[in-house]
């Protein structure tokens, strides 16, 4: 959700801090702040009071035209862009917080859950606040704690952050020490960036990768110093030490950069021959016969004597793992159950030894997957990830797993991420289909042609754009829209759905194609646009008759189609056309023009198609 920056040394901090919001914006954008401490300001008085505080509701431009000509100076600086949880977005609850005496800012991503309670006790101690934010809270415990002397920020932050319940990755900037930050982290994400003589904090890489590649990625209740003068000293909550692991960053600066398109989102969609070619590289090894992944390889026993899957993930992830349940019924004859995280981690469900859990998620930090796969590990499951970052949360407590390798996804609408997991998802249940004897050789060299010219009919697919954006046109202004289809092509029916919902923010509902009968037929009319996925697979016949069913009504038919295909397409208004493939594949082609009639749908509609409203990327709250 919220994303937090922060910077210690001699460049200009302000630019820093405010390149690294616009970096991060995509986690969340109703309002935005930052802190600057260490002007050239002598006596300890003076720099009580010189907390560099601007802050603003709405975009991280309103921010920069609120700063208008002011030009804070300092070595140290902390920087939030916040998407509202507790207080709605205004200034007044915009980050940083600071304490009452003025000294501390703060600003943090999570939620702080037994903020009230803390709250009415330190209301009773004479403690007044400005917002309506759990954040503000946490600010006021630590002057609390520091006013009782005995104790540095260092030391406060940690015996604040033992008496608070919840998810927190926090900066603490004291403008009494102005050479110093305080940061920690619990089931929120924290990276530090360790320069030349300088640090950099942030919830994510993005704002890191250009200044330097080495980082260290904070654990769960870990509190860290981070000193201009004393550099680096981290201390888990309980007080024992850390010895700080610097890793090597591996993503590049022009992954992170709209490279000439107009939206990172558009980018991305066009990006996906590059991202699956990736995520099939070094895996799929035709020269050798054969699927390679480490994360099963290790684990071929376990794969082998598997009796049940259980697939956890939200939002286009679950979609993802719909697809697997499809790929591992039919690979790997392995029973299979999706669970959507939020309503697994609060379900009291049977997990047997030899469960596998497999948690889908680009970011790798979304709240509630990342709370499902502890509890599921607590119940003695295996816990396998299907993750795009490197280095999140869930790849780094998942037992083994796989890694997406589509690089870094930033508008908030998930594209390529969704078929480099579908991807991954294939090569693993061929992998294990394999190892259990289900798949032979014939049908594994068949399946790894087909994966590798996936990118290839992608490409294709994407030169019929501008056919795409005529349909675009002609539906733009529908109210309502359904998406259908049937096997394989039923997840693709609810992404299609989600695709445009959450960036058009036209309603739209994702159906399996024989379900309409049980309902949702009685919308159709002559103004409901309804997009079906109506590809030469095991499902074709029934799809075609749906789409009788639906032309008899007057519906009005968008279908996505194989190549050549002239029955299905002789129901449709409109048709697209995707290249064949395996049906086991279809959904990595059928996905894609529903991607590009979102984007340019909500482009013609003028959205803000990669921070659409109400969203974030980063689902860190639960
Ligand atoms: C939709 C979208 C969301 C995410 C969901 C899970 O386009 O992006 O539905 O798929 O919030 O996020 P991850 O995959 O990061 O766990």
């Amino acid at each position: 959700m919220c994303g937090i920056v922060g910077y210690l040394g001699e460049r200009p901090v302000m630019p820093v801090l405010i390149k690294g919001l616009q970096r991060l914006e995509y986690r969340g954008y109703d309002s935005s702040g930052i802190a600057i401490v260490g002007g050239p300001t002598s006596s300890t008085e003076a720099r009580a009071n010189a907390l560099q505080l601007f802050k603003r509701k709405g975009k991280v431009q309103d921010l920069i035209d609120h700063i208008g000509g002011a030009k804070p100076e300092g070595k140290v600086g902390i920087g939030h862009t916040r998407w509202a949880t507790h207080g709605a977005p205004n200034d007044l609850n915009a980050h940083p917080h600071r304490s009452g005496n003025g000294r501390l800012a703060l600003i943090h991503n999570g939620i702080i859950e037994n903020y009230h309670a803390i709250k009415e006790s330190l209301i009773q101690r004479g403690h007044t606040f400005e917002s309506d934010t759990d954040t503000e809270v946490l600010v006021h415990l630590i002057e609390e704690i520091l006013a009782g002397g005995d104790c540095d920020l260092f030391k406060a932050v940690r015996l604040a952050l033992s008496e608070v319940d919840g998810a927190y990755a926090i900066a603490v900037v004291d403008a009494t020490s102005p050479g110093e930050v305080v940061v920690a982290r619990k089931s929120s994400p924290l990276v530090l960036g360790i320069g030349d003589g300088e640090y950099f904090i942030a919830s994510d890489a993005t704002p890191i990768v250009e200044y330097t590649k080495n980082v260290v990625y904070l654990e769960d209740e870990e509190v860290a110093r981070i000193s201009l003068e004393d550099g680096l000293k981290i201390l888990t909550i309980n007080n024992n030490t850390v010895t700080p692991v610097i890793e090597a960053l591996e993503v590049e600066i022009e992954a992170i950069e709209k490279g000439g398109y107009e939206h990172f989102m558009l980018k991305e969609i066009h990006e996906q021959p590059r991202s699956i070619a990736d995520c099939l590289r070094g895996r799929v090894r035709l020269d050798h016969g054969k699927i390679t992944m480490a994360g099963i390889d290790d684990h071929t026993e376990m794969w082998t004597q598997a009796q049940r899957v259980i697939i956890v993930g939200c939002g286009t992830s679950w979609h993802a793992g719909l697809v697997a349940e499809y790929l591992f019924e039919d690979f790997a004859r392995i029973p299979v159950e999706v669970e959507y995280a939020s309503e697994f981690r609060y379900r009291n469900p049977v997990i047997n030894k030899g469960d596998i859990v497999i948690a889908i998620s680009q970011s790798g930090e979304t709240a509630d997957t990342l709370a499902a796969i502890r509890m599921a590990k607590e119940r003695g499951a295996h816990i396998f990830g299907v993750c795009n970052v490197v280095g999140s949360s869930i790849s780094r407590e998942a037992d083994s797993g796989a890694y997406t390798h589509a690089g870094p996804e930033i508008g908030v609408a998930s594209t390529k991420a969704f078929t480099a997991q579908v991807t991954v998802l294939a090569l693993l249940a061929l992998r294990v289909g394999w190892l259990r004897g289900e798949v032979d050789s014939a049908m594994l060299a068949r399946m790894m042609v087909e994966l590798q010219a996936i990118p290839d009919k992608i490409e294709v697919l994407l030169s019929q754009e501008e056919k795409v954006r005529e349909i675009a046109k002609a539906y733009c202004q529908a109210p309502n829209a359904l998406f259908l289809g049937r096997g394989y092509n039923f997840p693709v029916a609810l992404e299609g759905a989600l695709k445009l919902k959450e960036i058009s923010y036209i309603h739209a509902e994702g159906y399996p194609a024989a379900e309409i009968k049980h309902g949702p037929i009685a919308l159709i009319d002559e103004d409901m646009p309804i997009f079906f996925v109506a590809t030469q697979d095991a499902h074709y016949e029934k799809v075609v008759s749906n789409m009788q069913e639906v032309k008899a009504r007057g519906g009005r038919i968008i279908a996505v189609v194989t190549r050549g295909d002239t029955q299905a397409a002789a129901l449709a208004n409109h048709v697209i056309e995707v290249p064949k493939t395996a049906d086991a594949l279809v959904p990595l082609l059928s996905t894609v023009p529903f991607q590009l009639l979102s984007y340019h749908i909500a482009v013609m509609l003028e959205r803000n198609v990669d921070q659409p409203r109400n969203l974030a990327k980063s689902v860190t709250v639960e």
